[in-house]
């Protein structure tokens, strides 16, 4: 069962995303590979702090926000409440096959554990087109699960086109891949 936050945490993701909002959180949003005409999914949203960033790079795409908790997906609409194109939701799998150009987690993945992650991979695998991109970062000292994430993205067919080690501040160093799904 989701474990909803505390008014608490959700305060403290509202301080970071004021006080980080334009270093760990938008520098990610800019480095997503969007082209602006797709339709890109943010799993494991959170409060928006990215997808505060990366709606704002969709010209003629649509945002879809996915969190399990139903209060962060409240969190969620609030950070993007200048939108109207943005869609919330809290379980992806009804939603139709090769949906998405671009699915990210951002850092979101690690919290997953790992007999759940073996179902969520392969599900957002199933929901990217072809030529489709998976992006997730998570922190270097989560480098344990972030190898759970790779190995489990090849076994759904996805194949790797990139993978750095980048630093975020507060955050610390953080493993950002991308994994694309062939034609
Ligand atoms: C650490 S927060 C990251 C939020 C946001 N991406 C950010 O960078 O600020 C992790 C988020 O993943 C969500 N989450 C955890 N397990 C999930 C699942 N199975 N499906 C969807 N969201 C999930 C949590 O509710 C939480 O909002």
């Amino acid at each position: 069962m989701q474990c909803e936050p505390s008014g608490f945490e959700i305060l403290r993701a509202s301080l970071a995303f004021r006080i980080l909002g334009e270093t760990v959180y938008r520098d990610y949003a800019y480095r997503l590979p969007i082209n602006g005409d797709e339709a890109v999914l943010d799993f494991g949203c959170g409060l928006g702090a990215v997808a505060y960033y990366a709606a704002g790079r969709l010209q003629g795409g649509f945002l879809t926000c996915v969190d399990a908790s139903a209060r962060w997906i409240e969190a969620c609409r609030r950070t993007l409440r200048h939108r109207t194109d943005v869609t919330y939701l809290q379980d992806v799998r009804a939603l139709p096959a090769a949906s998405f150009g671009l699915i990210y987690c951002h850092l979101a993945l690690h919290r997953i554990p790992d007999e759940d992650l073996a179902g969520v991979i392969p599900e957002l695998s199933r929901l990217l087109r072809p030529k489709g991109l998976f992006a997730f970062r998570e922190p270097l000292r989560r480098a344990k699960e972030a190898i759970v994430v790779q190995r489990l993205a090849v076994e759904s067919g996805l194949v790797r086109a990139d993978s750095r080690i980048t630093d975020a501040p507060l955050v610390g160093s953080t493993i950002e891949s991308i994994y694309a799904r062939p034609l």
